[in-house]
């Protein structure tokens, strides 16, 4: 079973033998893979096809047959990442003989059918197949594929993005129905996958919905994979640990993705250096590991430079989540030595699972890479899993089922919204405080945004985890001004913390339904109000800032003795124009100085909104810090962090730039 495929060279094959050959010892290194060219040619008959190839073929390739980019145009490369089938040489093509492997293999055409981008999508899901608005009878309209193997079972695997309404899929193979209206979520990542037995030497593939009624519930389908599935041989390991051998692991790597594959590799090492070793069961284990976790290693990045707008990842190559955050210079404790150490500290919104999610915190020494430190405050989900899951009992060791129930409520991870922690440390009790929008639903009101209150966590280390301490409405407008917003008190939504040089604590937060801000001071722990909102002072112990203004996302800083205000408009998760105030004390008179961006054409604070200004000590650069949200797909949201200028007379400007450092 050896040939020399000529390239170009059409042949069609009638062999009778369906192989698979798995390192079965008639094989030739350098052995080409695909059908046998000294079986006869027969025209007619195009469906019977034999394949060879070795283990290490097979490991090359993942154990994938086939890998198909549906639709996608550019038919000869792969996105970054994924690669070829052993039996394609094309990312798609229409039903018929592969121009580089011979195996025939493809889609139906159908003029129901047509080629659709996404620019949401990624790798495989960028482009797809989708159903012509036109289709007379979206419920008859099926995307077929046709794949030629060697007789076996095989697992399939159909992947769907679908950035319209949710629809519903169907799949059938080798004329059994494998997959009944499962439903496709918008912009989630569908992946699906089954077992296929096939006994005719070819995989026939049928993706539809019967019940569609418009184009909008008809099939869509963005990438197919063909796997075999291994055999779990020591020569099969022998050779896993050969194709899978990296030798600077540790240099290449990060640090948790390289630990993870030598302890693989090393297992595995041991594992065959033991003749007696051969249960199917074991090697199946030792071979699985070493597979996830050679597949899992993660190049290191090492950042030197700012990219505003750009995917930003951690020093594990995971992308960062810390969004409506807040960076800022801390003196913590090393967690191996337990000395102290100078660490930028960056706290934000985890939004790995979209909208809802607690709270993550990372470190850098250089303000370009940072390190994940763990989500410092976690949702809740239930109430049941205070009391039973570990990390929550002993958190909470103490609490009383009232105390219990405002924590489920208030951190519940299918109703709470967490935006915009911002953390500050208390040196009088060495207390760790974390304060953040804390929202959510209430007993008269289904609004995400109907609690409108400040949340207070606290820990006694950096990095949690963060006990929760309350939630608050806080400061109401003086009966002497003119609330705009009388129907709802003291309403705290968009904040942020300042800590003045004599070591006063200050919440700054929209309030009156975002139309006013107000500033007001805490108490000495910084986990309440100085004095609660009954008694409060105005003046003293708060004030309101540019009522009916409608500002919110507060960044306040203090520069050479004049305190600095960023803020931006409400527009949901939509960018506009920034505006910034400036003031000589916290609770004093704030002038408006206007918008700092220059040659910010559309007005939207280069597609950003204001989280937190802050200056690296080093370079003496201040650096503004905003978010660029995607609405759609919020886990992908950006980092927009730029670097701002003061002219003489101390007005702020901000540019764009690209790609820029501290020094
Ligand atoms: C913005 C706010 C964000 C988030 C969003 C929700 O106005 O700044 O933190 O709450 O609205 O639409």
């Amino acid at each position: 079973m050896r040939f020399r495929s000529k390239k170009g060279t059409k042949f069609f094959l009638k062999a009778t033998v369906l192989a698979i050959v798995l390192l079965t010892a008639g094989c030739d290194p350098g052995e080409t893979v695909g059908p046998d060219p000294t079986a006869a040619h027969d025209p007619e008959s195009v469906k019977e096809q034999s394949f060879s190839w070795t283990e290490t073929d097979l490991l090359k390739a993942d154990f994938t047959l086939y890998r198909v980019d549906c639709a996608s145009l550019n038919t000869d490369s792969f996105p970054e990442g994924c690669s070829a089938g052993l039996l394609q040489s094309l990312s798609d093509m229409p039903y018929g003989e592969d121009p580089g492997t011979h195996a025939l293999w493809g889609y139906h055409e159908d003029p129901a059918i047509l080629r659709d981008d996404d620019s949401l999508g990624k790798g495989l899901t960028v482009s797809k197949w989708v159903t012509d608005k036109e289709a007379p009878e979206p419920s008859k309209v099926a995307i077929c594929y046709d794949f030629s193997v060697p007789d076996g079972t095989y697992t399939v695997t159909l992947g769907f993005y679908n950035p319209f309404g949710v629809r519903k899929i169907y799949v059938d193979c080798e004329d059994t129905n494998k997959i009944k209206k499962e439903k496709i979520l918008r912009f989630n990542e569908n992946e699906k996958s089954f077992e296929a037995k096939v006994t005719d030497g070819t995989l026939n593939l049928k993706v539809y919905n019967p019940d569609a009624k418009t184009f909008m519930e008809s099939p869509i389908l963005s990438y197919i994979t063909v796997a075999v599935e291994p055999e779990y041989t020591r020569k099969l390991l022998t050779a896993a640990v050969e194709a899978m051998k990296v030798d600077d692991a540790e240099e290449l790597y990060t640090e948790k993705t390289a630990s993870a594959y030598i302890s693989c590799l090393e297992s595995a090492e041991a594992f065959l250096a033991k003749e007696s070793n051969n249960g199917k069961n074991q090697i199946k284990q030792k071979f699985n590991d070493l597979r996830e976790s050679y597949k899992m290693l993660t190049k290191k990045i090492k950042y030197d430079s700012f990219n505003p707008g750009s995917v930003w990842t951690d020093t594990e190559g995971t992308p960062i989540q810390a969004h409506g955050g807040q960076v800022q210079q801390l003196e913590i404790p090393d967690p191996e030595t337990g000395k102290t150490v100078t660490k930028w500290v960056w706290v934000g919104e985890d939004k790995t699972n979209g909208y809802r999610g607690g709270v993550c915190a990372y470190t850098s020494d250089d303000l370009y890479n940072w390190q994940f430190e763990g989500i410092i405050m976690r949702n809740v989900s239930s109430r049941k899993a205070l009391e039973k899951e570990a990390y929550f009992k002993s958190l909470y060791a103490g609490y009383t089922d009232d105390q219990l129930d405002n924590v489920a409520l208030a951190l519940d991870a299918e109703r709470a919204v967490i935006e915009r922690p911002k953390l500050i440390y208390n040196e009088k009790n060495k207390q760790y405080v974390l304060w953040f929008h804390a929202d959510g639903p209430t007993a008269t009101s289904d609004s995400n945004y109907a609690a409108a209150c400040a949340g207070v966590a606290v820990s006694d280390t950096p990095f949690g985890p963060y006990r929760f301490v309350g939630r608050y409405r806080l400061n109401t407008c003086p009966p002497d001004q003119e609330d705009k917003h009388p129907q709802s008190k003291g309403m705290a939504r968009d904040m942020n913390l300042f800590k003045d040089t004599d070591g006063t604590a200050y919440i700054i937060y929209s309030s009156e339904e975002n139309l006013t801000l107000y500033i007001s001071k805490l108490n000495e722990d910084y986990t309440y109000l100085e004095t609660p909102p009954e008694e409060a002072v105005y003046g003293k112990d708060f004030i309101r800032l540019f009522p009916g203004a409608q500002r919110e996302a507060p960044a306040l800083f203090l520069k050479d003795g004049k305190y600095y205000l960023m803020t931006s408009g409400c527009t949901g998760w939509a960018p506009n124009q920034a505006r910034y105030y400036v003031s000589d004390s916290v609770m004093g008179e704030w002038t408006s100085k206007g918008d700092p961006c220059i040659g910010d054409t559309n007005h939207t604070t280069f597609e950003s909104q204001s989280t937190c200004i802050f200056r690296d000590v080093n370079s003496g650069k201040w650096i503004y810090m905003g978010d660029r949200w995607f609405s759609d797909k919020l886990n992908d949201s950006r980092y927009i962090w730029l670097p701002i200028v003061f002219k003489e007379n101390g007005d702020m400007e901000i540019s764009f730039v690209s790609d820029w450092r501290l020094q």
